[in-house]
């Protein structure tokens, strides 16, 4: 895989326009461009066609997380929209990722198109430990064993890969193999400000553990020069 074909940007903004102009400028420093929560509900899902008719490919961060028929349901529609990948909770259990994935590959195969990645989010990295036993009630298992068993199920259930913290990527890799995809936010190369992430690992360093995709958001978006940050992190990317 080339260096920028790691990169993932973050496209947190509101409208078609800003999204537009972003990946007009960016779309030849990176992979695939991410549509959250934020853009799709303000823009609906044409905005993931617009962006392919750029160019540009579409990671679709909608963190589905519903009954297995509705979640299949809706990742076969979603497979239509012809993006790279998109994802949903583990915590919605095996059948539920099942499902997805079986639905998935039968409308891939109906459209004759390449299906789309599927992601599983393990535990959101906004939980801490402690909100692991006060308010999920799980108890007696380390953060870092639950998300790797997430992990792990997620991958039986024929789901392509996870997202989840830099500092989880080894384990994961480790348990899940070489070809599961992982995906990692909290990126910030050295020389960009932190805001509000805490826990943040390099490009460099998120690679080398062992990560397919960055996502990186203001790094890029909020530089003065948003090409050169993206080329820059690129160099740094090549260099491992
Ligand atoms: O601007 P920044 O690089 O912080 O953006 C990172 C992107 O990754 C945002 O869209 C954010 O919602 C997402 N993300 C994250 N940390 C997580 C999960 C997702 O920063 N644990």
């Amino acid at each position: 895989m080339q260096a920028k074909d790691r990169i993932i940007l973050a496209l947190d903004v509101d409208t078609k326009a800003q999204a537009l102009n972003l990946v007009k400028e960016l779309k030849d420093q990176v992979g695939a461009f991410k549509v959250g929560m934020q853009l799709f509900n303000s823009e609906g899902p044409a905005i993931v066609e617009e962006i392919n008719d750029l160019g540009g490919q579409v990671f679709v961060d909608l963190k589905l997380h519903d009954i297995p028929n509705t979640v299949g349901a809706a990742g076969r529609v979603l497979t239509r929209l012809n993006a790279l990948m998109f994802n949903l909770h583990a915590a919605g259990g095996r059948e539920m990722m099942r499902k997805l994935a079986a639905e998935v590959a039968d409308e891939a195969n109906i459209l004759a198109i390449s299906p789309p990645l599927t992601l599983a989010v393990t535990v959101l990295t906004s939980i801490s430990a402690d909100d692991l036993v006060n308010d999920m009630l799980i108890k007696d298992y380390e953060l870092t064993d639950v998300v790797v068993n997430w992990a792990l199920m997620a991958k039986e259930c024929n789901i392509s890969g996870v997202v989840c913290s830099p500092r989880e990527i080894q384990a994961i890799r480790s348990a899940c193999g070489q070809d599961f995809k992982i995906v990692t936010p909290g990126i910030r190369p050295e020389w960009a400000a932190k805001n509000d992430q805490k826990r943040i690992t390099t490009p460099s360093e998120a690679v080398r553990l062992g990560a397919d995709y960055i996502v990186i958001g203001r790094p890029i978006t909020a530089a003065e020069n948003p090409k050169a940050a993206a080329i820059r992190i690129i160099e740094e990317l090549e260099a491992i």
